[in-house]
């Protein structure tokens, strides 16, 4: 099968290559970072502005660093790298749980984890199973063609993610839109705008949820009438929290099915091989996570210099890490570059790793494996409704997926 591009292009050893680049397949790293392929464990890299900056792309340096708390995740700090205009201004603010440190990231992880364990994302899946059933009647009932990202990739998440936290869905248009503006605004001023507006809308839902004497079953509900109440959490924090949970919790996953449905269609072989045996879906979606590695790049700043495999890493310096180059390390994944249902990718680095390590990621599996599993069953003909090559999909400096994509079955 022709792949959309080809990723063994030679590497060229020259001036530090530019991060981060526009994929040129949407599921391989962008052509562009072949030399840091092949400079692995560690590069100089060139953002947007000119500066330079660490790109780690070893899988054993990367989990080292991830887990090196002399690395922040600070965005105020002097030196935090911004990996495009569009972000200039995440800086001005501080961010919950994923922009914080310990200790004070420990304190807000501890009130988070009872949401999000095994067992909690075990009971969620008879819910997201109806949400995903609802949702493949409709396209069912209504016929080919459809759009796959309004119809079914982004609703199942947007829903999930709505009934978990206790935020309306019929907000949803309004969130998706802010969502979509904060990530990939045209301009610096465009994101720094969704982001008030999205901490307004949750102001005020936290505000009405304060003034309920019968508190709601969601987890900002729990937030509010104990965290809040008791002053472990203030306002702003609540608000905050409650956007990176609504954020993270929809357009990712959005994101890792669409991409992952697109994956699965131009490599009807292994799709064949899932339908066979269901039972290779989980293995399937650790593997797809590994492979298409959504979020791509993680943003640090060193706090101290550290030495790590013969380099140097200045205090005051930023480090991104690319995780689609780290997850296809040849050291640690036999030919990288294919999918294989049956290696255990389960040491990726797609969530992350270390204190920040996803959070949703129990959610988010229980959501792939439901989903993609009950598309492929309930469309056994699904095909692609145009060339693949004209189907849209995001650029580099935000989480990758597909903008559009257009089925038949
Ligand atoms: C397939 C979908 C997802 C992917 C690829 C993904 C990826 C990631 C990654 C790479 C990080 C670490 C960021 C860093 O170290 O700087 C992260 C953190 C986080 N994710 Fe996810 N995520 C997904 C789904 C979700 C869902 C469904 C939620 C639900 C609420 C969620 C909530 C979070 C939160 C709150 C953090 C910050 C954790 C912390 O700092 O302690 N994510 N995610």
């Amino acid at each position: 099968m022709t792949e959309l591009t080809d990723i063994t292009e030679p590497a060229t050893p020259a001036a530090p290559v530019a991060f981060p680049q526009d994929r040129s397949c949407p599921y391989h790293p962008p052509t562009g970072y072949g030399p840091l392929r092949e400079a692995r464990p560690l590069s100089r890299v060139t953002l947007f502005d000119g500066r330079e900056v660490w790109a780690v792309t070893g899988h054993t340096a990367a989990r080292a660093l991830l887990a090196d708390p002399r690395l922040s995740s600070d965005r105020t700090r002097p030196g935090f790298p911004v990996p495009s205009a569009r972000f200039a201004g995440v800086r001005d603010r501080r961010v919950a749980l994923l922009g914080l440190d310990d200790p004070e990231h420990k304190v807000q992880r501890r009130m988070m984890i009872p949401s999000f364990t095994v067992k909690r994302a075990a009971a969620l899946r008879p819910g997201i199973q109806r949400i995903v059933d609802d949702l493949l009647d409709a396209m069912i009932e209504q016929g080919p063609p459809a759009e796959l990202v309004s119809a079914f990739a982004l609703p199942v998440p947007s829903m999930v993610i709505c009934g978990l936290l206790g935020v309306p869905y019929d907000d949803h248009e309004f969130f998706e839109a802010q969502s979509r503006r904060l990530l990939r605004g045209p301009t610096a001023e465009d994101t720094q705008a969704a982001r008030v507006e999205l901490e307004k809308y949750l102001g005020a839902l936290v505000d009405r949820k304060a003034a309920q004497s019968e508190p709601g079953d969601g987890v900002l509900d729990d937030l509010v009438h104990q965290q809040l109440s008791e002053g472990a959490l203030d306002r702003a924090e609540t608000v905050s929290l409650g956007l990176i949970l609504l954020v993270a919790g929809h357009e990712t996953t959005a994101n890792m099915i669409s991409l992952g449905t697109f994956t699965l269609l131009r490599h009807p072989e292994k799709l064949a091989e899932l339908r066979a045996d269901p039972s290779l879906l989980p293995g399937a979606v650790e593997e797809l996570m590994r492979m298409l590695s959504i979020a791509d790049g993680l943003v640090r700043v060193a706090l101290e210099d550290i030495e790590v495999e013969g380099e140097t890493i200045r205090a005051g310096e930023g480090v991104l890490f690319s995780t689609s180059v780290i997850n296809r390390d040849a050291a640690v994944y036999e030919d990288p570059d294919s999918l294989d249902w049956d290696r255990s990718a389960r040491h990726h680095v797609a969530f992350g790793f270390g204190i920040h390590q996803c959070l949703g990621q129990n959610l988010a599996r229980a959501e792939l494996e439901i989903a993609l599993g009950s598309l492929l069953t309930r469309l056994p003909g699904l095909r692609l409704a145009v060339p693949a090559e004209e189907i849209p999909f995001k650029p580099g400096d935000t989480i990758q997926g597909m903008l559009e994509l257009p089925v038949n079955w």
